[in-house]
């Protein structure tokens, strides 16, 4: 398997990567587990990381000044205006070093240990620890598959935050399940917080990747009493590839809001980002869109094959087409496994899959799929879970 990926990548250039992805197994294992793409970064991207090296420009940024983060909060800012229609003030949007500190920030400035955080589940694991670790109570709103789609049970929204609920954190588009909320489901949550006075974390980081007949809308966008009472997080780690740069936003839709959160969390504390990762956000939000349009296409190739295939030749295994992300939560319970079903495939496949426990407690009867590669190493990667299958 030397095919070559995507043009400028071989499988050999991949398996040379330091990545999680590419580091955790052996050389037997197809990885698509962790949250990132098998595409070369974006030529804007590129070139800016290499202007930066060419000029040893690696000097403590000035504050206020281009590498003191104004740039990245008024490109944020312009790209939330021309893409989701929502203009939060660059004044109120602070950058750091990755989205999940924001997280973390956010539950520990605006609750205390034994509030309860009411979550989407299943969840991105590091959603649920920012709540767990920081010794809040997890208030669980279950996602459903109704027989169309993952959705949730408004009654249910309106008993957890009855529960002594302080914050609701919103991930949308939704991690694993792929769900882009729509506006009258937003508008439920939203309502809600406004009825129990809860603050509301919205995470967006996946709202460059929604396919064609869904469409983003920011929480924040959608009512002024929502934006008031929320911090959108985001970052271009994931539509663009570039995690390991380290480097978000966090917009706050009040500036009281945010005083209250520098009051508990010192900005020392939250520190700056790295200057690469301020320059690839920047090349990716301002010059990255004909990449990302690019990409999207692929991706949405990608999505339909493993629906097609999975649904054609597994049937036993439940698949929703996600409106948005790289990734397929795959509900395997039909299978009836004697593993949990990632484990499963680890050994019986030599595929790595994403755990469904990490993302729901009993969920280990399902796993996340990162669909993000090659069309090439996709077949690969489904033909050995099918062949698995087949062999029992
Ligand atoms: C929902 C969600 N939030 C946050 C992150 C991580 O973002 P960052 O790399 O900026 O910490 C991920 C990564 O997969 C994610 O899926």
């Amino acid at each position: 398997m030397t095919d070559e990926l995507v043009p400028g990548r071989e499988l050999a250039a991949l398996r040379a990567l330091q990545s999680d992805k590419w580091r955790r197994f052996g050389p037997d294992v197809l990885p698509a587990h962790v949250a990132e793409m098998d595409y070369p970064v974006a030529a804007p991207i590129r070139a800016a990381l290499a202007g930066r090296i060419s000029r040893q420009d690696y000097g403590y940024p000035l504050p206020g000044g281009r590498d003191g983060g104004r740039l990245l909060a008024e490109a944020f800012a312009q790209r939330m205006a021309d893409r989701f229609d929502w203009s939060p003030d660059p004044a109120l949007v602070i950058p750091m070093g990755d989205l999940v500190q924001g997280l973390y920030a956010c539950v520990l400035a605006f609750s205390d240990p034994g509030d309860g955080v009411i979550v989407l589940m299943p969840s991105y694991p590091k959603i649920r620890e920012a709540v767990t670790a920081n010794a809040r109570r997890l208030l669980a709103l279950t996602l459903r598959d109704d027989g169309e789609r993952f959705a949730f049970d408004p009654a249910e929204l309106e008993a957890l935050a009855s529960d002594r609920a302080r914050l609701l954190i919103i991930c949308n588009p939704h991690n694993p399940t792929g769900r882009v909320f729509s506006r009258a489901e937003l508008r439920a949550l939203g309502e809600c917080a406004e009825r129990h006075n809860l603050i509301v974390l919205v995470d967006e980081v996946h709202a460059d990747l929604v396919y064609t007949g869904a469409r983003h809308l920011s929480f924040a966008g959608l009512d002024p009493a929502f934006a008031v009472r929320s911090v959108t997080l985001n970052s271009a780690t994931k539509s663009f590839n570039i995690p390991g740069l380290r480097c978000a936003v966090a917009a706050f839709g009040d500036r009281a809001l945010l005083q209250r959160f520098s009051q508990r969390i010192p900005p020392r504390v939250l520190g700056d980002p790295n200057v690469f990762g301020l320059d690839a956000t920047l090349a990716a939000w301002q010059d990255g869109q004909p990449w990302l349009a690019a990409v999207l296409t692929e991706l949405e190739a990608a999505r339909d094959r493993v629906v097609t295939v999975l649904r054609a030749a597994a049937p036993a295994i439940r698949i929703r087409a996600p409106e948005a992300t790289y990734l397929a939560w795959l509900d395997c319970s039909g299978l009836e496994l004697p593993v949990t079903a990632s484990d499963y495939f680890l050994r019986a496949a030599g595929v790595a899959l994403s755990p469904g426990q990490a993302f729901i407690p009993g969920g280990s009867a399902c796993v996340r799929l990162n669909f993000a590669t090659s069309p090439t190493l996709l077949e690969h990667i489904l033909q050995r879970m099918l062949d698995a299958l087949t062999r029992g």
